[in-house]
């Protein structure tokens, strides 16, 4: 049966002999000449041992076909910027729509801005318009736009003045790839270290609720990435966020969110350094087990991918010559390399994940070794220190994608900084800003771009790289990006500066089509765009400040009962007399008196004095890289209760940068670097250099911690059910201890037993704090505390009937706000925006467009006593600006100094610690003061001075 078959095809001489009957005669030199040609390149190539067949087996069709496959081989992608007449992903229905009155941020200079004027910012404006879309496109941007000039159905969004970018472009992101809850995991094919032949559009699903919610932050287009847990992990996809009927699609399906529907460029991801090593590396059996391991895989992929692309490139060329049907075998195809060797032929997009000096340079000799071109490299975090080594990238410099201040979370980000982007740019290399989602939430990543600003990134630069800079990268530079008219229609309207905290969109568009259809609109003043403060990159350096100080320009003062606001015609000074504020306001006599004893004097713009902020349930001081145990205290054995005072660490980087932006207490558990801590926390500072320092531990046992999280789960306690009853059979016992009115002292020891810490907990005189996410869980506590405080009621000794629980987490808490109030339970919300990471936390409110609000407003509606925590210790250097998305989000329900409380006072009112100061102790806060420059709830703000206790520090 076969060979009968195979007799069915053309023979080799069949296919051959009309050529040779025409021509025999007069073409035998050429044809020699042609056969040695074809013979040559036969032999050349790898497979062409079996070439000596003159009765061909192979098909005449597919050897044509595979011939046609030479031409796409050879396709490089351009990017077109040829005009459309309309966006192919446009659908037919979507309504024409003019946005009126916006002010618009187009991502281009003037024009006729040189580029070194673009680069350095000029030309970049703000301009008063309106837009008109039609068929996916941004049709006409002008003035007063005429409705009659449009067509009849044109629907019209008034912006009142509000800004209008670009959609925002996130070019790392997983969304999609794991499912919300943290229930499936599709991000990484972790079979093998080199999988290039992966497609991470494989496993997007289009129902994940994440793009709705990241959508409703304004990003409507990402570059889907598998995982880096491979040196190669195959390849990514540009996607939009617009999914299904709600959206305005007429399908629900992964093809219908390419954002590109003809393909033109392809995209893969790769990564180096500690992930892939940490994966594979086995001793003795498998690699990579070490950098240079790493760099063989690249390699060894690459000269593969290398060959095999050789060998196409000859089969080819020898069709051209000879005609396809002539050849003796078939394109060499498969599947394994060619996406790799499409890399070869610059068709993909490659974006690398390398943090460090040695992964940089690296991967920098691959790409000169084996001439491919990479776009990004991502995380990043060394580039900044050699922005030369990038620069001999092959085929041109890449871009970097950053965080901009998740750091020191792995000995590769521990050497980050938040002045990255500031120091590439100024080194002529793109700064793009990217989530990497779920790690951040990708509703957030134009946050991170805010920050970059803040930390001293031209404003116009911050904003391109979460619009132009990543829309270019992806080759998508003459589509998205920018509102420029021919561009595809995906625009946001934000209801204020999107570089300023808490930035929300009121509406978004995907071609044309608006993403929600009842968009919740944050009660906002509608403001012009910020004003940009060009000191932001100053450099500066901490110093003492002995005797007196003088600080001019305070034009707000938020101390402990004393608040005030000075104008500009009013204008205050602070003077610092040893470590203390002596005197703010206009302090005539106060002045002359300082400045006749020479005190240095700081002028301000905008200053500020606030108290502190206080890190609360963070493992700060216990945990300095989060991924290395041999830097942590360790977490809490199974049983029984452990100090967080006893594993104090001072000194490093997470307690220098919290110090440093203004956060000078912290509250710890002991836990290995979550929330989720079990033992006694520890009240101390900061900025000291050990624990004995005077007043560095302020309070060495503040509170006794348990997890009820789905942590919670294993051991002794397999569920959530076990550990609440564990819970509370331990309650009880205390509270049967207490009726036992044990005055006889017991052992030394056992004062620092459980049983004794339950039993201060009973009697109400230690908090107890319980970490929750779930509302289920969370009820159940508001249950548990009633039910121990009725037991504590029928004790004749009782003095205290209030149990204090404080519940940390609480992502699903405004679930039952009203019955939190009731209960007297304050919430420490860690995060601030939870976002479904794990299954407990699922029903997180992510916010406006999307949601009325999000948990803290439910929480302060209902009258609950509410701090903000930190879940990840690279956010405490935020806490400020957590509190100012709080408070400008708050439709007005918080004062300025009600969102400073959130990040510190309230702790003291949650902890019973306000009286810290008069029990002889040093103090949580009071007497404690800082001095900003801008406001410490906003972007750009910066500590320049603090102190308090006898010592005070200036930054200048
Ligand atoms: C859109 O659909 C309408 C109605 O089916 C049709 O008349 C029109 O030609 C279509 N427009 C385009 C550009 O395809
Ligand atoms: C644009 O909006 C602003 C703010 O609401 C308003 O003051 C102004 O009159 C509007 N301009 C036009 C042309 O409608
Ligand atoms: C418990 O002890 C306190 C003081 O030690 C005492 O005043 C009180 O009466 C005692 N209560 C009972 C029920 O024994
Ligand atoms: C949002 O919630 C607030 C109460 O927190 C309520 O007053 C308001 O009407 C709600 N808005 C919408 C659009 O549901």
């Amino acid at each position: 049966m076969e060979k009968e078959y195979l007799n069915d095809l053309p023979s080799y001489t069949d296919a051959v002999r009309p050529w040779l009957d025409r021509r025999r005669k007069r073409r035998t030199c050429r044809l020699l000449a042609i056969a040695f040609l074809a013979y040559f390149a036969f032999s050349t190539y790898k497979i062409a041992n079996n070439t000596r067949k003159l009765e061909s087996t192979l098909s005449i069709e597919k050897l044509r076909q595979d011939h046609s496959v030479c031409a796409a081989l050879r396709r490089v992608p351009v990017v077109s910027s040829a005009a459309r007449d309309y966006n192919k992903r446009w659908i037919n229905g979507t309504k024409p729509l003019l946005i009126r009155n916006a002010t618009i941020w187009t991502g281009e200079p003037a024009t006729g801005t040189s580029e070194e004027d673009a680069r350095a910012g000029k030309g970049y404006s703000w301009i008063s318009s309106d837009v008109f879309v039609d068929r996916g496109l941004i049709k006409k941007i002008g003035a007063d736009i005429s409705i009659k000039s449009l067509p009849d159905d044109t629907e019209v969004f008034e912006a009142h003045g509000r800004q209008l970018t670009a959609g925002i472009v996130d070019m790392h992101s997983h969304a999609g790839l794991g499912s919300v809850g943290n229930l499936q995991d599709d991000v990484n094919e972790l079979s093998g270290d080199i999988t290039p032949y992966v497609q991470s559009l494989d496993g997007l699903d289009p129902l994940q609720p994440e793009f709705q919610f990241i959508k409703s932050g304004g990003v409507t287009t990402s570059l889907i990435l598998p995982g880096s847990g491979n040196n190669m992990g195959g390849e990514a996809f540009v996607v939009k966020f617009a999914v299904g009927k709600q959206n305005g699609r007429t399908e629900i399906s992964q093809q219908d969110m390419i954002a590109d529907p003809d393909r033109n460029w392809r995209y893969m991801k790769m990564a180096c350094g500690e992930n892939p090593k940490r994966v594979y590396g086995k001793v003795g059996e498998r690699g990579p087990f070490s950098r240079l391991g790493e760099s063989w895989e690249f390699r060894h992929a690459l000269e593969q991918a290398r060959d095999y692309v050789q060998s196409q490139n000859e089969w080819c060329a020898a069709a051209d010559a000879t005609g396809a049907e002539n050849m003796a075998t078939y394109l060499p195809q498969t599947l394994q390399w060619e996406s790799l060797g499409a890399v070869l032929r610059g068709q993909v997009r490659l974006n690398t994940h390398c943090y460090t000096i040695p992964d940089l340079e690296a991967f920098v000799r691959h790409t000169n070794e084996f001439k491919f071109r990479l776009y990004a490299f991502h995380h990043a975090h060394q580039t900044y220190l050699v922005p030369e080594v990038l620069k001999r990238t092959w085929g041109g410099t890449p871009a970097v994608a950053l965080f901009a201040d998740n750091m020191y979370y792995k000995v590769e980000a521990y050497t980050a900084s938040e002045r990255a982007g500031k120091i590439l740019y100024e080194n002529g290399i793109t700064p793009t800003y990217v989530s990497d989602n779920p790690v951040l939430n990708s509703q957030h990543v134009v946050f991170e771009a805010a920050k970059a600003y803040g930390y001293g990134l031209p404003y116009h630069a911050a904003l391109a790289g979460v619009t132009s800079a990543p829309a270019e990268l992806l080759g998508m530079g003459e589509r998205i990006g920018k509102i420029v008219e021919g561009f595809d229609a995906d625009i946001v309207v934000w209801d204020s500066d999107p570089l300023s905290v808490g930035a929300t969109p009121v509406q978004v568009w995907i071609d044309g089509a608006a993403s929600f259809k009842d968009p919740v609109e944050l009660k906002k003043p509608i403001e012009p765009p910020i004003v940009l403060d060009q000191s932001l990159g100053k450099d500066t350096e901490k110093k003492e400040i002995k005797g007196n100080a003088i600080f001019t320009g305070i034009s707000n003062k938020y101390l402990d009962g004393s608040i005030a606001t000075y104008s500009s015609s009013n204008k205050a000074v602070a003077i610092i007399t040893n470590g203390s504020i002596s005197c703010i306001g206009p302090c005539t006599s106060e002045l002359s008196t300082a400045q006749a004893s020479n005190a240095p004097t700081f002028h301000l713009k905008n200053g500020y004095i606030t108290p502190p902020f206080t890190a609360f349930g963070s493992s700060l001081g216990l945990v300095e890289i989060d991924a290395e145990g041999d830097t942590h205290d360790g977490p809490p054995p199974a049983d029984g209760i452990t100090r967080a005072v006893d594993g104090l660490s001072f000194g490093g980087k997470q307690l220098t940068t919290a110090y440093e932006h203004g956060v000078t207490n912290a509250i710890t558990a002991p836990s290995s670097g979550s929330i989720d801590a079990k033992g006694i926390s520890v009240g101390f500072k900061t900025g000291a250099k050990h624990s004995l320092e005077k007043g560095a531990v302020w309070e060495d046992e503040v509170a006794l911690h348990y997890i009820l999280t789905l942590t919670a789960k294993g051991g002794q306690t397999p569920s959530i059910s076990s550990a609440i009853s564990l819970l509370r059979a331990k309650l009880l016992d205390a509270v049967d201890d207490l009726a036992k009115n044990e005055t006889s002292t017991t052992a030394k020891k056992d004062i620092y037993d459980e049983k004794s810490y339950l039993k201060r907990v009973a009697s109400g005189s230690l908090p107890l704090v319980l970490t929750a996410h779930s509302v289920d869980t969370i009820a159940s506590i508001i249950s548990l505390k009633s039910e121990i405080e009725a037991a504590i009621s029928t004790l004749t000794s009782s003095t205290a009937s209030r149990l204090n629980i404080i519940i940390l987490g609480g992502a699903e808490s405004y679930l039952v706000a009203p019955e939190l109030s009731a209960a007297n339970i304050p919430i420490v919300l860690a995060p601030l925006l939870p976002h479904a990471q794990s299954w407990d936390q699922r029903r997180g409110l992510t916010g406006a467009p999307l949601t009325n609000g999000t948990a803290i407003d439910a929480l302060v509606a209902a009258g609950v006593l509410v701090g903000i925590g930190v879940e990840e210790l690279w956010e405490t250097r935020d806490l400020g600006l957590l509190a100012g998305i709080a408070f400008k989000n708050s439709g007005g329900k918080l004062g300025f100094k009600e969102s400073l409380d959130l990040v510190g006072g309230n702790f003291g009112k949650m902890l019973g610690l306000e009286k810290k100061d008069t029990i002889g102790r040093e103090d949580s806060g009071k007497g404690q003061w800082v001095v900003w420059e801008g406001s410490p709830l906003e972007i750009g703000a910066r500590v320049k001075a603090l102190g308090g206790v006898g010592t005070a520090f200036v930054w200048d």
